[in-house]
Parts: structure tokens; C-alpha cells; sequence
């Protein structure tokens, strides 16, 4: 019996309850109708009335110990619910964990918040689109090799209806709906039948932007985009136009920055040029305006399309573009300071 009961008494010590079910669990395997210990205190009426004495005591001690065990950790389990330590009221308060904003939101909002600063106002539009949209009215001839430049998402093999590949689509339809002067930031999901890799997903964010007006220049479009470059990377940063091609600019240009990392010396970033390609550009094609119902005769314009991965890529030097997508907590944390 001796033994019995110190065995019993170790369980009871070691028991430590996960959850209020196996605390239960465990009152009725112990002190239940059919319980270890109620058990033990059966054959205690036969004990020899000599030896009652010494067991009386130590049986007591156990159900005393069987008591303050379950006492105690019911108690912990309600502090937990109720959020207040009963048990121990020197335990830290329950910070709650506070969220932070995605990074491809915060670029994105940098960059609306920049473009907004000069008097340009944000327009969104669908994301499943027509041909028109995203091909035809920016000037993207039928069958042209130029359209192999976005590989396209069609919807069920009508090739009229897409996922758009580019938000410069929101240009068109603001254009058709909007008399000049225009000036829109287009933000927007755009996909891309691309394989996923560091650099690249079939899934990313883009805006656009597109200023319309009498007499709008190639130099209105350089001022603005080198204002918007030293807000978004730092008041040092330059910039470099390199010509390029779009089918709905006449001329394009792709715009990169000076590398912020290693000051234009050269980097692995940089690719030891010193520069980084962060947008596409162009003064808009008169056949695109004249599409959209804009007499290109008395109006011109500039467009800009940025990726926002990549411009948050090069401005929190994340190095793969899977990060984005993930939504592990220990990378989204990490932009809690950013406002
Ligand atoms: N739509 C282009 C792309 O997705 C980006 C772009 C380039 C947009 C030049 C423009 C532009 O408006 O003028 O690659």
C-alpha cells in the first residue's frame, strides 16, 4: 500500500495539463467513483487498525496534494481565458502582437502618395479585360509580335477576354471616359504567364500613369520622373532614359536610378553598372489617343508603367520576389517601422 500511494503521489507531482480536457481527464482517473485514489482509500479500511494511523496520514496528504494540483491549474486555465494572471501577477501583461502593412502596399502607396503631391489622381479599372484594353487601343496591331512581349492568361480559350498583363488598359479607359487635361496613377494586379522564379511571378503589382495636355513635352515627362525618383529614393538619386520600345509610345524610353546602394560606384545589386531600371516611358502615340477619342492634333501626353515589386525590391533590397507571396510573419514583421 505504501508503495501505492507513493507512486501515486509522483503521478500527481509530475502531472502538468495541456488543456482543461485532459485536467478533467485526469480528476476523474484519480479522485473519480473509480479513481486511483479513491481506490486506495477502499483498501484502507483494511488496513490493520495499527497501521491505520501512519496510512491515514500520508493518504491525506495525497488528496491534499490531489486538490491543489487540479485547484492550481484550473486556475492558471481561467487566467489564460480571462487575460489575467491570477496564478503569478508579476508574468508580463499579453502584449498584443501588432500587425504591420505589406511592403507591396507600402510601395505602392509611396508611390500613389508621390504622383498625388503633384495634382495626379488614382483611377482603377478591371482586372479581367478585353482585347481592346490591353492590346488593340494601345496601338498592339492584330497578330503582332509585339503582343508575345506579354505572355497572356486568356479566359476560357475566347482570346477576347484576358487577365489584363500591363494596368496601362486604365489608361485607355480613362481616356475614353475623360476629357484632357488628364493626369491619372493607375495601381493594379496585372498576370503574366510567366514560370515563378526570384524574379519574376505570374501574379504582381503595377502602376501606371498618363498625363495629357496641349503642349506636354518629352522634358515635362523627365522633370516629373526624376521628381518622383529623388522622393521615393532619396534627394541625391539621379536618373538615366535609355531608349526603349513600346507599341503605345512614340519615342520610349526605360528610366533607371543610381544605385542608392553603392552610390552609382558599382554593386552586385547594380550588376557593377551603378544603375537600376525601374520604369518604362513614352510620350503617347498619337494613333492611342486618337483610339481613345482625343484629337492627337491638339493634344500630347506622357505615360510611365512601374512594377511595385520591383521598385520595393530595389528600396528594401529584398532579394526575392517569392517573399512577397509567402506571408511568412518573420519577413512581413520586418516593415512594422515603415510607415
Ligand atoms: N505597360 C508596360 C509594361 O507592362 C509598362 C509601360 C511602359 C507603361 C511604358 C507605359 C509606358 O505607360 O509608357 O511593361
Amino acid at each position: 500500500m505504501r508503495e501505492k500511494i507513493e507512486q501515486l503521489r509522483k503521478k500527481i507531482e509530475e502531472f502538468r495539463a495541456e488543456t482543461p480536457q485532459q485536467l478533467e481527464e485526469f480528476r476523474v482517473r484519480i479522485s473519480g467513483k473509480k479513481g486511483e485514489l479513491t481506490e486506495i482509500f477502499e483498501d484502507f479500511k483494511n488496513v490493520a487498525s495499527e497501521q491505520k494511523k501512519e496510512f491515514g496520514k500520508l493518504l491525506n496528504e495525497i488528496k491534499n496534494l490531489m486538490q491543489e494540483t487540479l485547484k492550481s491549474q484550473k486556475e492558471l486555465f481561467d487566467s489564460l481565458e480571462t487575460g489575467k494572471s491570477i496564478a503569478d501577477k508579476t508574468l508580463p501583461a499579453f502584449a498584443g502582437s501588432l500587425g504591420s502593412r505589406h511592403p507591396i502596399s507600402l510601395a505602392k502607396n509611396e508611390i500613389l502618395e508621390i504622383f498625388t503631391r503633384l495634382g495626379f489622381t488614382v483611377a482603377e479599372g478591371p482586372e479581367i479585360e478585353d482585347d481592346w484594353h490591353v492590346f488593340s487601343a494601345l496601338n498592339f496591331p492584330p497578330n503582332h509580335p509585339a503582343r508575345d512581349m506579354q505572355d497572356t492568361f486568356f479566359i476560357e480559350q475566347n482570346p477576347d477576354i484576358l487577365l489584363r498583363t500591363h494596368t496601362s488598359s486604365i489608361q485607355v479607359r480613362t481616356m475614353e471616359r475623360q476629357k484632357p487635361p488628364i493626369r491619372v496613377v493607375c495601381p493594379g494586379r496585372v498576370f503574366r504567364n510567366e514560370a515563378i522564379s526570384a524574379r519574376a511571378h505570374c501574379i504582381f503589382h503595377q502602376v501606371e500613369g498618363l498625363y495629357i495636355d496641349k503642349n506636354v513635352s518629352f522634358a515635362d515627362m523627365k522633370q516629373t520622373l526624376l521628381y518622383f525618383a529623388r522622393e521615393m529614393f532619396g534627394e541625391n538619386t539621379e536618373i538615366r532614359l535609355r531608349p526603349s520600345f513600346f507599341p503605345f509610345t512614340e519615342p520610349s524610353a526605360e528610366m533607371d536610378v543610381s544605385c542608392k546602394i553603392c552610390g552609382g560606384k558599382g554593386c552586385n545589386i547594380c550588376k557593377y553598372t551603378g544603375w537600376l531600371e525601374v520604369l518604362g516611358c513614352g510620350i503617347v502615340d498619337p494613333n492611342v489617343l486618337d483610339a481613345c477619342g482625343i484629337d492627337s492634333r491638339e493634344y500630347t501626353g506622357f505615360a510611365f508603367g512601374m512594377g511595385v515589386e520591383r521598385l520595393s525590391m530595389l528600396k528594401w533590397q529584398v532579394k526575392d520576389l517569392r517573399l512577397y507571396f509567402e506571408n511568412d510573419v518573420r519577413f512581413l514583421e520586418q516593415f512594422q517601422s515603415v510607415i
